[in-house]
């Protein structure tokens, strides 16, 4: 008889694995976290401030009857990643999924910004991915992925988005270094780059409401990119079915970085 191999829907699962998705309690996070629960994964999920989303967030996942836990550790500080280190060693040894979605930043006018505010932003943008992901090399098995998630600014000039834009830009160029050193380890390292969606980062903008339906007016499909379709994007980045790629940079966004204008 044929030997069919692993079957479809195992070549996109993650069932059992454990994964890690920090800044996964709000917007795409929350979202790449659920998924990836939903997928039969183990997942911790990251914050820092909000315990209401985080508690939210833990109380649903229970009663789905989902495997997710969230764990408050702040990224920027020595103190956060050891404790969020510590986490995964206690119950998420070996991993097997990082998903880097935390991001911050200072949206200004070039003039205006300050290196106060520059270390602010590459402190978590930057900073903390390379910390953690240096401090959790030893834990991760074989066969697994690190995503780390970008922005269209890594690659094109977004108003007031100087600081953002080159910490993403930054991102995405040790993604690439990171990938072909750890190809040999069975570590595979992508990008996942979301077009326009809607979540709190947006609230903080004095001008979301007209940049917002702008990014709709400027989508093919007139609407944006749900945090929902960027998680599946990221499930399948995780899955045996994206074994061949490696340091990719994979856009989620509804085909809105083809229109200019
Ligand atoms: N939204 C968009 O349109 C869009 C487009 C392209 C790319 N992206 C990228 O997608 C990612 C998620 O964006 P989002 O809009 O979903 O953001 P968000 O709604 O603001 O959620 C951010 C998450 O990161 C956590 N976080 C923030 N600072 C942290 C720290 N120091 N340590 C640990 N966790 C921390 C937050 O925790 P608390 O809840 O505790 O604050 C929250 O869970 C970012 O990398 C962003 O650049 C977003």
């Amino acid at each position: 008889m044929l030997n069919r191999g692993l079957e479809t829907a195992d070549l996109f699962s993650v069932e059992g694995k454990r994964a890690l998705v920090v800044g996964g309690t709000r917007g795409i996070g929350r979202a790449i976290a659920w998924r990836l629960a939903c997928g039969g994964a183990r997942v911790a999920a990251n914050y820092v401030r909000d315990e209401a989303a985080a508690t939210a967030l833990a109380r649903e996942a229970s009663e789905a009857n989902l495997d997710l836990e969230v764990v408050r550790a702040d990224v920027t500080s020595v103190k956060g990643i050891e404790t969020l280190c510590e986490a995964v060693a206690d119950r998420w040894n070996p991993l097997s999924i990082l998903v880097f979605a935390a991001a911050t930043g200072v949206h200004r006018p070039f003039g205006e910004l300050t290196l106060r505010h520059y270390d602010w932003t590459f402190g978590l943008n930057i900073r903390a991915f390379f910390d953690l992901v240096g401090r959790l090399l030893a834990r991760f098995e074989g066969d697994s992925s690190v995503v780390a998630v970008s922005s269209e600014g890594a690659v094109s000039a977004v108003p007031q988005y100087t600081l953002v834009g080159a910490t993403k830009g930054a991102l995405e160029s040790m993604v690439r270094h990171l990938a072909v050193e750890m190809a040999p380890r069975g570590i595979r390292v992508n990008v996942l780059r979301p077009g326009t969606v809607r979540t709190d980062a947006w609230e903080v903008l004095p001008d979301a409401a007209s940049r917002l339906e702008a990014a709709v007016r400027r989508n093919p499909r007139g609407r944006l990119t749900t945090a929902e379709e960027v998680a599946l994007a990221a499930q399948f980045l995780c899955s045996a079915a994206a074994g061949g790629i490696v340091g990719h940079t994979l856009v989620v966004d509804g085909g809105a970085r083809l229109v200019s204008g």
